[in-house]
């Protein structure tokens, strides 16, 4: 149904062979405008003279030759709340003359992004006793959780609104309707809904022989799932019972799961359009959420190209708070993406939970695996015997079981083994059942690898480690007939070492900005279980016709929705700490051991101790978070003087702030400045050895009389001096500063070679046990 309507929408375009023509000289940019002098009463107003002025631009570059032009046809989206400016769609030539225009700021393409519980919360120690961080919070009630994404399955019980406070009066969002969605789809748990197709569309308007790309509502009702369980992560209703399949059954529930949810849906299934994350953004702070959540980016770039951290800016300062995934693409260093120093970075982490799905081989040997697949542990008798196969000597798609590739006579009725990458784990799922595999082992090829993200597979199969998966493919090259079963063992919790940082997670140093430390924290995103559409199977695949209102995902963008609800705690908690304060609970009061008391471990690189570079300040801790003691308070006006010491030009922070800015003047003015963030980066560079660092923290404790004492633990190489070493507040709100003087003894022996350690301020004096604590990273930057 929505392919048809797609169809009948695009194809008289389509058809008109000139319109098609001109449609491929035109491309969608992102117009920045200097901020507009016309004074107007009430938000309506200044929308509506804001777009007329943003046409007037179009109107003048648009001058072609017997052209009928209506230059609304052009004009995508008119931004005026956290932007300044408009989407369009231009010829080159059309561009080049805007960017001559007078108060035309910027010009730039427009850029695509991608997508980056029934268990979840009592791991993050979020339980109902009197402690814990949801009774000290109200489960986050009176907060609306903003959701960027691919949209809502509203009537998933996730969303249910049984027992759910009235709708905020202050909220001015809407429940835009379109297909399959209406007014009565939104209720006082997801509050809002609206959809953003414009800048999406224009890139891909419609290829009919591309049906399944088209097979998704044009409305905020959510064809994909990502947008489903990520706000139901964030803030879902408790659901119970709910599980995959029968696996993992236990009591779904967000976060917050007393918060209010918008979905605004920006992302379609060719990925999300900078245009439409912004027109999202713009519309969702005027609506009045209080966080947003964005589980999707894409590489690192500077900041003043970058329309999430742009979009952000404003957001931030209009006191909602922004949290964005880390990306995907660790464990390589400086892959970690979202890095404004206005957001909260968030990396993925395991859960103790584990799915283990044994291989017992003929020769009697078992390897452990995971899966998501029911049954009982029985190592002797469980699971069916079959043949194995794997493509040795066969091509590289066989090896990888890319579809098309196997050849029944070959695998029917057999076990195969997969290799790990190149196409999505469930794809090659499919493609063994297609080609009338019986089972499937699916073999982790990147040395270190761990059995992570599992996937709710069409046939039975599990995920073996890279040690494991060596044993077997020797097991297989070693015998004439090698044969073998998959032993389902249910759900396992309690037993792993956990949390450990995702192999997949990205990493710091940030690239456009070493001194902030990024990721600033790490969050559950490892097979994570919670709200899915009722037109998917679990896996996601379009011929799975079995319906699970639950499934499980991996990635930062499943460990963003976490720290979103956290955020919408700490504000039911505390109505009036500003974005920079919440952030800052939820940083210093981060884990940094695990549940076994021991360093968090790293599941990428050499396996060893995670560091502050792949879990930022460490793993959230809800239940500290909403009683962190000091804060690290930042004035909006201090990311400015932070852009300047980066030694951006004044342009460029203009088309981040939207603000001119003389630097030198604010430099001079703050002499020796610091951001005050909460963790600790120092960029030496070329020859530098020694860097001050000034901090001031706010007293938020009660009761307000505490006495606080540092501790250090330097980065390897580097002498830390931190002065004064004990503060003494009397006040609630009273705020205290201190100097942190990082000496390294000689330059950088070797570039890139970093290194962290910690600061943490304890209570002390029998007051309390808080503790208040910083990552100190240093990083020598090549140049
Ligand atoms: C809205 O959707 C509901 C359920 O999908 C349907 O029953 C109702 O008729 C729709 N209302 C309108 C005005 O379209
Ligand atoms: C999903 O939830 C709805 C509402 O609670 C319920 O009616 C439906 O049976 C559930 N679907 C599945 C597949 O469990
Ligand atoms: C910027 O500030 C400096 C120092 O305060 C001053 O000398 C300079 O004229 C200012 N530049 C502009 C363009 O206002
Ligand atoms: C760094 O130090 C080395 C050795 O002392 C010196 O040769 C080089 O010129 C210095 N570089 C800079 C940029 O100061």
């Amino acid at each position: 149904m929505a392919f048809r309507l797609f169809f009948v929408l695009f194809f008289p375009v389509l058809g008109a062979a000139a319109a098609a023509a001109e449609a491929e000289a035109l491309q969608s940019y992102i117009v920045q405008l200097h901020p507009h002098g016309a004074v107007s009463n009430g938000e309506q107003a200044i929308s509506a003279s804001k777009q007329h002025w943003h046409l007037s631009f179009v109107e003048k570059s648009v001058k072609r030759e017997g052209e009928k032009l209506e230059p609304s046809s052009r004009l995508l989206y008119s931004y005026h709340t956290v932007f300044d400016g408009f989407a369009a769609r231009l010829t080159d030539e059309e561009a080049a003359a805007l960017r001559e225009l007078p108060g035309v700021a910027s010009v730039r393409a427009d850029r695509r992004v991608e997508l980056h519980t029934t268990y979840s919360y009592k791991f993050l120690g979020l339980n109902s006793c009197p402690t814990g961080a949801w009774a000290r919070s109200g489960y986050g009630a009176g907060v609306i959780v903003g959701v960027l994404d691919t949209g809502v399955w509203p009537e998933n019980p996730s969303f249910d609104d049984h027992g759910m406070p009235p709708v905020p009066a202050r909220w001015q969002g809407v429940c835009q309707g379109g297909e399959h969605f209406n007014a009565t789809n939104c209720n006082r748990k997801l509050i809002g809904a609206r959809f953003y197709s414009k800048g999406h569309r224009a890139n891909y308007p419609t290829n009919p022989s591309d049906a399944v790309s088209l097979a998704e509502y044009v409305s905020p009702r959510d064809a994909h799932g990502h947008g489903t369980h990520t706000a139901s992560t964030a803030a879902g209703a408790a659901v119970p019972g709910a599980g995959v399949l029968g696996v993992g059954a236990g009591e779904a529930r967000g976060v917050a799961p007393a918060a209010h949810v918008a979905a605004y849906k920006v992302c379609w299934f060719n990925g999300c359009y900078s245009s439409d994350i912004l027109a999202g953004m713009d519309d969702a702070v005027r609506d009045g959420v209080d966080v947003l959540s964005l589980s999707l980016g894409g590489f690192p770039i500077p900041l003043f190209e970058d329309s999430i951290a742009i979009g952000s800016f404003r957001a931030t300062a209009r006191g909602v708070s922004v949290v964005c995934a880390a990306g995907n693409n660790g464990p390589s260093p400086s892959s970690v993406a979202n890095e404004a120093p206005w957001v909260i970075t968030v990396g993925a982490a395991t859960l103790d939970r584990r799915f283990p799905a044994y291989v017992r081989l003929g020769n009697g040997k078992i390897l452990y695996g995971e899966s998501m697949y029911p049954g009982k542990v029985d190592l002797k008798n469980g699971g069916k015997q079959l043949e194995l196969v794997y493509a040795t000597s066969g091509t590289r798609e066989q090896m990888y079981c890319i579809k098309g590739s196997l050849s029944p006579a070959i695998i029917a009725g057999k076990m195969v083994v997969c290799d790990r990458g190149i196409t999505g784990r469930a794809d090659k799922g499919e493609a063994v059942k297609e080609a009338g595999g019986a089972g499937m082992i699916l073999a982790n090829s990147e040395i270190n690898q761990q059995e992570d993200s599992i996937d709710v597979h069409v046939l039975p199969s599990t995920l073996i480690g890279y040690k494991e998966a060596i044993e077997l493919k020797n097991y297989i090259a070693s015998t004439r007939l090698p044969m073998a079963r998959i032993v389902f063992g249910g759900t396992r919790i309690g037993s792993a070492r956990a949390p450990a940082v995702a192999l997949f997670s990205a990493r710091g140093p940030s690239m456009t900005n070493p001194s902030v430390l990024k990721p600033d924290v790490i969050a559950p995103g490892v097979n994570i279980i919670a709200a899915w559409p009722g037109n998917l199977g679990p896996s996601g695949l379009d011929g799975d016709d079995r319906r699970s209102n639950f499934t499980v995902l991996s990635g930062t963008s499943m460990a963003c929705p976490h720290v979103s609800g956290i955020v919408a705690l700490i504000r039911s908690a505390h109505p009036s700490w500003s974005p920079a304060m919440v952030r800052s609970a939820i940083m210093t009061t981060a884990d940094v051991t695990d549940r076994q008391g021991k360093p968090i471990m790293d599941g990428g690189g050499d396996g060893g101790e995670a560091d502050a570079f792949a879990m930022g300040a460490g793993h959230v801790n809800p239940a500290r978070a909403v009683d962190p003691g000091l804060v690290y308070d930042i004035d909006p006006a201090d990311y400015v003087t932070h852009l300047c010491t980066l030694g951006y030009t004044h342009m460029e922070i203009f088309k981040i702030t939207h603000a001119a800015v003389n630097c030198t003047a604010v430099t001079e003015r703050n002499a020796g400045f610091s951001l005050n963030y909460p963790s600790m980066s120092v960029a030496f560079k070329k020859n530098a050895t020694s860097a001050v660092i000034h901090r001031t923290v706010t007293n938020v404790g009660t009761p307000a009389r505490s006495t606080y004492a540092v501790h250090v633990a330097p980065p390897h190489g580097v002498k830390v001096r931190v002065s004064p070493t004990t503060m003494v507040f009397s006040e609630f709100g009273e705020k205290k500063s201190f100097t942190v003087t990082v000496n390294a003894a000689s330059p950088s022996p070797a570039p890139r070679d970093n290194a962290d350690g910690y600061l943490v301020w304890k209570q002390s004096g029998g007051q309390g046990k808080r503790t208040v604590r910083s990552p100190i990273a240093v990083t020598w930057v090549v140049e």
